[in-house]
């Protein structure tokens, strides 16, 4: 069973191919973080036009570099959402035209779920049940995950997801985008302790998050003393402290909630180093293991499309056959739980 994956839900064109016996055949992918830069954030509109020039030529390299050949494929997947808009829209058509031309099913994959299975593309694989901290830029949650299409959202953020909170407090010093990797390189040049930050509803006792607060902490910060320098880095230091504290308390009290002692961290964030260091230490101190997908698949990428694509096919029909109807659609907003009914 060989899957072509598409990713273009924001700001990274992605393409992998999945072989249900050889595994991950192949990933190439594509980074629009320069053209956002001047802008400071994604650019929709930008976005959409570039995932149009750069998805075909991805895919032709993908097949070169691997050898396959498109008359191999036995489904083409997609991120169906949630997402921006137009960006999906690219990929939803393209894999819907391949799908066609080939006669192959074509999948619309929830983004989240690619992120949350993520982790077993590497060696070793979690084995369910587990707990996956699922931190992107646009979610932060908790879920239980007993296996595939079988998750339980434990806890969530109520407002900002901690990539945001990255990604926001990184432009309040003036980093560039995306914040947050620039935000981890000024912290790893200071201290945290130097600022008080607060670490939202660490003591509230639930499963949920909330960040928007620190932002606003950084711009008391920022308003009030003077921060450049060392002070600067420092500031950083403690921004990412304080996320991470947040972070890891509330994995630890979900682990212990579910009564489980495997963690999975999907999404984005999850590239943050300092992140894995202190999950490190939680998980000797408390005796759980913690899993985390290799660093380029924390990201955006084809290959956790593919790979959740293929799962899927292992246990249910992919949406359409040969000869169905053209129509498709893309779901900017799609809570997870509801991709799995
Ligand atoms: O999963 P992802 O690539 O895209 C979404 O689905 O949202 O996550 C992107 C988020 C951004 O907020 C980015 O700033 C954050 O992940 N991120 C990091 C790091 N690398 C990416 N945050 C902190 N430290 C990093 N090293
Ligand atoms: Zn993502």
């Amino acid at each position: 069973m060989l899957v072509l994956g598409i990713e273009t839900s924001c700001d990274e064109t992605g393409v992998a191919l999945y072989d249900g016996a050889r595994g991950l055949l192949g990933h190439v992918l594509h980074t629009q973080a320069r053209l956002h830069a001047d802008y400071g954030g994604v650019v929709p509109e930008l976005a959409s036009r570039d995932h149009v020039r750069r998805l075909l030529p991805l895919t032709s390299r993908l097949l070169e570099q691997t050898g396959c050949r498109l008359g191999e494929l036995s489904a083409v997947a997609y991120t169906e959402g949630p997402g921006l808009a137009g960006a999906l829209l690219v990929g939803a058509a393209t894999a819907h035209g391949l799908g066609y031309a080939l006669g192959v099913p074509v999948l619309g994959v929830h983004h989240l779920e690619a992120h949350l299975l993520s982790p077993l593309l590497s060696k070793p694989a979690p084995a369910f049940p587990f707990v996956a901290l699922l931190v992107s830029g646009g979610h932060t949650q908790l879920m239980r995950v007993d296996g595939v299409g079988d998750y339980e959202l434990l806890g969530e953020t109520l407002d900002d997801a901690a990539g945001e909170a990255f990604d926001k407090t990184a432009k309040l010093l003036g980093l560039g985008y995306p914040g947050g990797p620039a935000l981890a390189r000024l912290a790893a040049t200071g201290t945290a302790g130097r600022f008080n930050l607060p670490r939202p509803m660490l003591a509230s006792g639930g499963l949920d998050f909330s960040f928007s607060g620190l932002k606003t902490a950084v711009l008391t910060v920022i308003r009030e003393r003077k921060v450049d320098g060392a002070a600067r880095a420092d500031l950083a230091a403690e921004i990412e402290a304080a996320i991470v504290e947040v972070l890891v308390a509330k994995a630890l009290a979900a682990l212990r909630h579910a009564g489980l002692k495997r963690l999975v961290v999907a999404g984005g964030v999850g590239a943050n180093l300092t992140l894995r260091a202190r999950l490190a230490v939680a998980a000797r101190a408390h005796g759980f293991e913690v899993f985390h997908p290799e660093l380029e698949f924390c990201t955006d990428n084809g290959a956790m499309i593919a790979f959740a694509a293929a799962m899927r096919l292992q246990h249910r029909e992919g949406r359409r056959g040969k000869g169905e109807g053209l129509g498709f659609t893309v779901r900017p907003r799609w809570e997870l739980a509801t991709a799995t009914q």
